[in-house]
């Protein structure tokens, strides 16, 4: 009885001190409630504008998917630190001297899109619960959302993240790109606290959405021009499904940066495995999708009173 309870009373403790460890490490302050109160019909708002988009433009939900991405491996300064993370910065337009828009860089440019979709989001929102849903929360719905309509898996979508105020050209350089050895990738990963699951996990994303011929293995040698575009996954191209490891198995991604988890020297024993995992199984590729797209959207926010919410995504207030 007493050991019971003095057992029951150091598992408290010892809870007690895994929660501060990860609230000291940088754990989430982000919640799924954030907007219950404020705004509870964020998710729903999100969700209609998106289906409507995709009506006109099928690409989209693979659009706003990649955006997230390429939100939340961002650096930003700001007064108190430099750090990556997922707080709408992609989203800011040119207005120099002051911001310089990172959708220039070489990532982003003629390839980022899905931008005017975000602002009828914003619109949406600010007509539902003015002021409140943040900028780098919508790319966060947004994604979730559109990987679901996709066919893919649901996740609670974590959030209470407050958009920058600044831009990083640099660091919008350094992203991810399709020439990147497999080493490469995943120092890029790791930097940002991901590890060979979520790499392979992630680029499942590669299931839904264009690539430009210029981008591919092939690289246009059918004679098209540099910016014609291609499904990403040749055999469900709109769908979100465990299709493009099985791609991959056959030699025929379309990606060098997607091909290298399995044919780079150094694969076998890293990212090959994962691979054939997914591969073999669709719920396994799922729950790792959405594990992995929480870790991501979970890097290193601006909380609290750190930034701002802004009136236009596409400016600072
Ligand atoms: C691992 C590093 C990655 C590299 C090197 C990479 C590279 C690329 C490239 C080159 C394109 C084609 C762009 C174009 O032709 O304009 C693309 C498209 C896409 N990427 Fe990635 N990607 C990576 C990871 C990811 C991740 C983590 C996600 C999301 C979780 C993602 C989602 C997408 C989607 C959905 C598209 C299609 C977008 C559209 O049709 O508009 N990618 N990626
Ligand atoms: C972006 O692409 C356009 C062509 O559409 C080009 O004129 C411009 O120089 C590019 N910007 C950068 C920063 O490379
Ligand atoms: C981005 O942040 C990471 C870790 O926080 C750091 O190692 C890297 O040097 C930064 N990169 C840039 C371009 O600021
Ligand atoms: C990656 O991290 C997750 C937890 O976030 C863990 O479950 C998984 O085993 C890790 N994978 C590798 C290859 O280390
Ligand atoms: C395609 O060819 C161009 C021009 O030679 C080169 O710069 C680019 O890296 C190639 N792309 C791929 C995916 O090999
Ligand atoms: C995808 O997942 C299903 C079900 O888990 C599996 O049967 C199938 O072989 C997988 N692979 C491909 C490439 O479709």
């Amino acid at each position: 009885m007493a050991a019971a309870s003095s057992s029951r009373a150091s598992l408290a403790l010892l809870l007690c001190a895994v929660l501060l460890a990860l609230a000291s490490a940088g754990g989430s302050p982000l919640s799924s409630t954030f907007y219950d109160a404020s705004c509870p019909s964020a998710h729903d708002v999100v969700r209609r504008v998106i289906q409507s988009a995709r009506v006109s433009d099928p690409r989209i939900p693979a659009s706003l998917t990649r955006l997230h991405f390429h939100d939340c491996f961002v650096n930003v300064s700001t007064y108190r630190r430099l750090s990556p993370g997922c707080d709408g910065s992609i989203l800011l337009d040119d207005d120099l001297p002051a911001i310089q828009t990172e959708k220039t860089a070489p990532a982003n440019n003629n390839s980022a899109r899905g931008f005017p979709v975000v602002d009828d989001i914003k619109a949406a929102l600010d007509e539902a619960c003015p002021g409140i849903v943040s900028c780098a929360d919508i790319l966060a719905l947004a994604a979730e959302i559109s990987v679901e309509l996709a066919g893919g898996p649901r996740w609670r979508v974590l959030l209470g993240r407050r958009d920058a105020t600044v831009t990083n050209i640099q660091s919008a350089k350094n992203l991810p790109n399709f020439f990147d050895s497999l080493n490469v990738l995943q120092e890029k990963f790791r930097n940002v606290n991901l590890n060979d699951t979520d790499l392979v996990a992630l680029q499942g994303a590669h299931t839904f959405g264009r690539v430009q011929c210029q981008f591919t293995r092939e690289n246009c040698t059918a004679g098209q021009s540099s910016g014609s575009l291609e499904n990403l996954d040749q055999v469900t191209p709109n769908l979100f499904d465990n299709k493009s490891y099985g791609n991959l198995l056959q030699g025929r991604a379309k990606l060098p940066s997607d091909q290298v988890m399995l044919s780079d020297p150094s694969a076998s024993t890293t990212t090959a495995p994962i691979v054939h995992r997914f591969a073999g199984n669709q719920q396994d590729f799922f729950r790792n999708f959405a594990a992995s797209m929480i870790k991501m959207g979970n890097i290193s926010p601006l909380t609290g009173s750190d930034g701002e919410i802004r009136k236009n995504c596409r400016r600072v207030n």
